[in-house]
């Protein structure tokens, strides 16, 4: 059985469908997608990371929770967790060799950007490396983890949150920075529906990624509404402005520049990537 209730909470009865149509079998070429349905958990991509230590995690496992008492976003920040508020997902790969942690955010990131796209929200855009926006607000982010190096044994945990139902944030979220909820945006959604059109549109760009990597990055560079547009690019070594041209993930970012392009990597070097302020006239 491919299905897993991990703690017998109401997970069974509140899984959508797909996770049901799953008992009966599906292999894909990336993910076998398994559901670990939690009322409340520290975060899950702890769970993700407590399965992987103690050796039963397996391929295309789903940790999805109502409510995260600790959950967290990049650099050590707190990701707003309330019961029912927001989709929370972790997903474990453990593929046969190791993939580029920029790889698993832009499919990831494509992923989730088109599934709230299909659930109403027009103007959700990528934001570089993770974050989904609308307008300047934060509407869902992602972040990719692994721990441990062994090149025999790769794994990653594909940590997802989305606000669903959020009609206010907490103060001290809005005064770092703005954020928005599906239900802010006019969509109304449950938290069970996004949760199936996420993992629907990972399964896909897991896929994509594994048959062109190249497709992923171009789909993740429509869904920033950067190309050929004039950028900023931050670099370790400096900020670039140019044309943005192109992305791949073997050869970085592409800039048009003084009439001949060149290209910036590794993608993990990109700290970040974003329209350049219009010049005064
Ligand atoms: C970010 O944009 O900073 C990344 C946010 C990632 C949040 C999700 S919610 C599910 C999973 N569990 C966590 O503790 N974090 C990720």
């Amino acid at each position: 059985m491919l299905l897993a209730d991990a703690h017998g909470h109401d997970g069974l009865a509140r899984q959508p469908d797909r996770f049901r149509e799953q008992r009966i079998s599906r292999t894909l070429s990336l993910v076998n997608f398994a559901l670990h349905a939690d009322d409340c958990v520290d975060s899950t991509s702890e769970r993700a990371f407590a399965a992987l230590r103690d050796g039963t995690a397996r391929h295309g496992d789903v940790h999805w929770a109502r409510e995260q008492t600790a959950g967290r976003g990049r650099r050590g920040a707190a990701w707003h967790s309330a019961r029912d508020e927001g989709m929370y997902a972790s997903v474990v790969l453990l593929p046969s060799e190791p993939i580029p942690p920029a790889a698993l955010t832009m499919a990831a990131g494509t992923a989730v950007c088109a599934a709230v796209r299909e659930l109403g929200v027009a103007a959700a855009r990528l934001k570089w490396p993770n974050d989904v926006v609308v307008e300047s607000a934060k509407l869902a982010g992602i972040l990719v983890e692994t721990r441990g190096l062994d090149p025999l044994r790769p794994h990653y945990v594909v940590g997802i949150g989305v606000n669903v139902a959020q009609r206010e944030f907490p103060a001290e979220l809005v005064r770092e920075r703005a954020v928005t909820s599906l239900a802010l945006c006019g969509a109304s959604a449950s938290v069970e529906s996004v949760l199936e059109r996420v993992t629907e549109h990972l399964e896909r760009a897991l896929d994509e990624l594994e048959r062109s990597p190249d497709r992923i990055a171009s789909a993740y560079l429509d869904a920033t509404e950067l190309r050929g547009r004039e950028v900023v690019l931050e670099m370790p070594e400096g900020e670039l402005r140019g044309h943005l041209a192109g992305l791949s993930l073997a050869r970085g970012v592409e800039l048009a520049r003084n009439g001949g392009s060149r290209s910036f990597a590794p993608l993990e070097h990109v700290r970040q990537l974003r329209a350049a302020p219009e010049e005064k006239k």
